[in-house]
C-alpha cells in the first residue's frame, strides 16, 4: 500500500524521490506525486496512475531542482484514484506539504472544523485535512528550530486511527518531519543525506544504515542538526539503529521478465537461507533468537498461529506438523476475524504470528489483542525492522531477501520452513520426540533446497500446459491432508495473478456440494499426497480424481515420483520428487506458483502489480 518517500542531502532530491518511488511501485498504488522546496517556495506535480504518468507531467512542467523532496504512491481508501485525491497535498497557503499512508478515522470531525473556518477543500482525502491542520499548527508555534516537528505534534495528537505522515515546509528547505502510529516508516542514514521510507528498499541503493521509528513518535532531519526522535508529548527518545542485510542487486530483477519469476527461481537459496545457522551439527535446532525461556516454551498448552492470506495458509499447514510433533492443539485464525470473536487467551498460550511484509494491519491489531490478553507473541517475519517483529516477544526472521512481486513466493515457501522450525523446536525443547526422530526430520529439512531445484528445474511443461488454460473461465484445485492449504493457495495465485474463478476444497468435501460445478472440460488441478502418507489418504485422493473424471473435468495431477496409480486417471501429470509427508506442501506448491505467473503473462496481465491489490495491507 502507500509508498512514501523523503530526501534531505546533497543530491538532486528530485531524482533521488522519483527513484525511490520506483522501488516502492511493488507495494500497489493508483497514483503517484512529488513534492519539493525550492527558493522559499513549494512546487508540486501529482497524476492518477503509474509512475510514467507523473514522468510525463514532470517532463512538460519540470520541478525546480531541490536538495528535498517528498513522493508518495497512493493505493486509494478515502476518495478514488484521481489527480486531486493523490497525494502531497498542501495546504491553502501553500506553507506545507504532506504525503500519508493509512486512514485518518476521526477526518469527518476534523475536515468540518477546519470548513468553519473557511478552508476550502480541494480533494476528497482524509489526508489534506493533515496539510491544513499543519499549516494552522505552524503558524501558531514558536519560531526557530524544531518549529514543523513542534506542529506535527501538535497534529498528531488530535489524529485518531493509523497514519504515517511526512512533511515539508516552504520556509524550512532543510528540515524534513515524520510520524508514525500503526504505519511504517524507516529511516535511512547516508553520509551527509538522510532518506525516509516505507521500507528500505525506498533506499538501499543508497544505504544499509537505517533507524526504526517506534509507536507514536516523530522525527525531526535536519540536513545539518541531524535527526531528533521523540514522543508526540515532545520527550525524545533513541531510535534503534540496525543494517540492513539486503542490497540493492537483490531487489532488482536480474534479467527476469518479472520481480515474480526471479522469486520463484531464488526459493532454493531463500529456504537454505532460512535454515542457515538454526540446525545444529548434531541435527539438533538451534533457535537462540525465540527469546522465549525453555521453561515458557514447556508451559505452552495451546497455539494459535494467525495471519493473512498467503501466510495463512502457511500457517493452515503448519497445524498439521506442529500437532502431530508436539502434540500441543493448535488453532489457525484470518487475523482480521481474530479479535473479533474475543478467543480465550493466556499465559500459557503462544500465538504464532506470520507476515512477510511485518506490516500487515490485521496481522498486527491481532498481535495487539494477544498481548493485552497476556498471550506470548512469536512472530515470523521476513522484513527487518518492520513494526509485527517489533512488538512481538520473539521473532524468527525467514531471511528470504527483498519480497517485491505482490504475490508471495518465496515468502510463503520460507514461512512453512519457519514453521517447520517453531514446530520442531517445540518438540525439542518439550522432549516429546527422540533426538534420531527430531535429527531425521532436520535432515529432510536440509534436503528442501535441493528438492526444490529440482522441481524448478521441471516446470517447462507447466509452462506450457499453462498457456493452454489461459482461457479458463474456473479452474478448481483439490488437496487432502496438507495438500488441502496448497489447493487453497494454488486457488489465490490463480485468482490474484489471471483474474480466473479459481476455488481451492478438501478433496472429501467435494461430494457434498461442489462436485455439482463440474462440467465438460472444467481443468481440475489435484495435489496428490505420497503413497507413503497415513490412512490411504493417497487412495482416496486417486478416487476424487476418478469422481471429476466421470464427470468430465480435464484432470491435472502433481504426484510424487513413482506413484504409478494416478496415471490412467491424469490427463496431465505433472511430477514432483519424493519429499515426506508434511513438507511435501514446499514442494508441491511450486507448479502452482508457475502455473498462475504463465497464465496471467499469457493473458497480458502485469504479473508483479495485479490490479485492485497492495504488497504490504497497511490498513484493516
Ligand atoms: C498473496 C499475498 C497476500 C499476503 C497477505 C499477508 O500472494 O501475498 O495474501 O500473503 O496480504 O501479507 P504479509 O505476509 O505481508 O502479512
Amino acid at each position: 500500500m502507500c509508498g512514501i518517500v523523503g530526501y534531505v542531502g546533497p543530491q538532486d532530491a528530485r531524482d533521488v524521490v522519483l527513484e525511490g518511488l520506483r522501488r516502492l511501485e511493488y507495494r500497489g498504488y493508483d497514483s503517484a506525486g512529488i513534492a519539493v522546496v525550492a527558493d522559499g517556495a513549494l512546487s508540486s506535480a501529482k497524476k492518477a496512475g503509474k509512475l510514467a504518468n507523473l514522468e510525463k507531467v514532470l517532463a512538460e512542467r519540470p520541478l525546480p531542482a531541490a536538495t528535498i523532496g517528498i513522493g508518495h504512491t497512493r493505493w486509494a481508501t478515502h476518495g478514488g484514484p484521481t489527480d486531486r485525491n493523490a497525494h502531497p497535498h498542501l495546504s491553502a497557503d501553500g506553507s506545507v506539504a504532506v504525503i500519508h499512508n493509512g486512514i485518518i478515522e476521526n477526518f469527518a470531525v476534523l475536515r468540518a472544523e477546519c470548513e468553519k473556518d473557511g478552508i476550502e477543500f480541494t480533494s476528497e482525502t482524509d489526508t489534506e485535512v493533515a496539510a491544513h491542520l499543519l499549516a494552522r499548527a505552524y503558524d501558531a508555534a514558536p519560531e526557530g528550530e524544531g518549529r514543523l516537528a513542534d506542529a506535527m505534534r501538535t497534529v498528531c495528537r488530535r489524529l485518531e486511527g493509523a497514519f504515517t505522515l511526512v512533511a515539508t515546509a516552504a520556509a524550512e528547505p532543510d528540515t524534513l518531519v515524520a510520524a508514525r502510529r500503526s504505519s511504517p516508516l524507516v529511516v535511512g542514514i547516508g553520509d551527509g543525506e538522510y532518506f525516509l521510507g516505507s521500507d528500505v528498499a525506498a533506499f538501499i541503493a543508497h544505504t544499509r544504515e537505517a533507524r526504526e521509528l517506534g509507536q507514536d513518535q516523530v522525527v525531526e532531519i535536519d540536513r545539518h542538526r541531524g535527526l531528533t526522535v521523540t514522543d508526540f508529548a515532545g520527550a525524545e527518545v533513541e531510535p534503534t539503529a540496525y543494517t540492513v542485510d539486503w542490497d540493492a542487486a537483490a531487489a532488482e530483477k536480474g534479467g527476469y521478465d518479472w520481480f515474480m519469476l526471479k522469486e520463484i527461481a531464488e526459493q532454493p537459496q531463500a529456504i537454505a537461507d532460512t535454515l542457515l545457522g538454526r540446525l545444529g551439527v548434531r541435527g539438533e535446532l538451534v533457535l537462540d533468537e525465540v527469546r522465549l525461556s525453555d521453561q515458557e516454551l514447556r508451559d505452552i498448552d495451546k497455539i494459535f498461529v494467525v495471519a493473512c492470506g498467503t501466510a495463512y495458509h502457511a500457517g493452515l499447514i503448519a497445524k498439521y506438523a506442529i500437532e502431530h510433533w508436539t502434540r500441543i492443539p493448535v488453532e489457525v485464525e484470518v487475523a482480521s476475524e481474530f479479535r473479533y470473536r474475543d478467543p480465550v487467551l493466556d499465559r500459557s498460550t503462544l500465538v504464532v504470528v506470520i507476515s512477510q511484509s511485518g506490516e500487515t494491519m490485521d496481522t498486527l491489531m491481532a498481535l495487539r489483542h494477544a498481548k493485552d490478553q497476556n498471550a506470548r507473541v512469536l512472530a515470523i517475519c521476513n522484513a527487518n525492522g518492520s513494526t509485527i517483529p517489533r512488538e512481538s516477544d520473539a521473532v524468527l526472521y525467514t531471511h528470504a531477501g527483498p519480497e517485491v512481486a505482490v504475490a508471495s513466493t518465496k515468502g510463503f515457501l520460507t514461512q512453512l520452513v519457519a514453521c517447520y522450525l517453531v514446530g520442531l523446536f517445540l518438540a525439542q525443547i518439550r522432549g516429546v520426540k527422540y533426538e534420531d526422530e527430531v535429527s531425521a526430520i532436520v535432515a529432510d529439512l536440509r534436503r528442501l533446497p535441493e528438492a526444490v531445484a529440482q522441481v524448478l528445474a521441471g516446470m517447462e511443461p507447466v509452462r506450457e500446459l499453462a498457456r493452454s488454460l489461459a482461457d479458463a473461465n474456473t479452474i478448481l484445485f483439490l488437496g487432502r491432508h496438507v495438500g488441502f492449504p496448497v489447493a487453497l493457495e494454488g486457488a489465490l495465485k490463480l485468482k490474484e495473478l489471471a483474474y480466473i474463478h479459481a476455488e481451492g476444497f478438501a478433496a472429501g468435501e467435494l461430494k457434498h456440494g461442489p462436485i455439482a460445478v463440474i462440467d465438460q472440460g472444467t481443468p481440475v488441478i489435484v495435489i496428490v499426497p505420497s503413497p507413503r502418507s497415513r490412512e490411504s489418504v493417497h487412495g482416496k485422493v486417486v478416487s476424487n480424481i476418478q469422481e471429476v473424471r466421470a464427470r468430465g473435468a480435464r484432470t491435472i495431477v502433481i504426484a510424487e515420483e513413482g506413484d504409478e496409480d494416478v496415471v490412467p486417471y491424469a490427463d496431465h501429470l505433472i511430477r514432483i520428487p519424493r519429499t515426506p509427508t508434511l513438507l511435501a506442501p514446499v514442494v508441491t506448491t511450486i507448479p502452482l506458483q508457475v502455473l498462475a505467473c504463465e497464465i496471467a503473462d499469457t493473458r497480458g496481465l502485469d504479473v508483479d502489480q495485479p490490479r485492485n491489490l497492495a504488497k504490504s495491507v497497511t490498513v484493516e
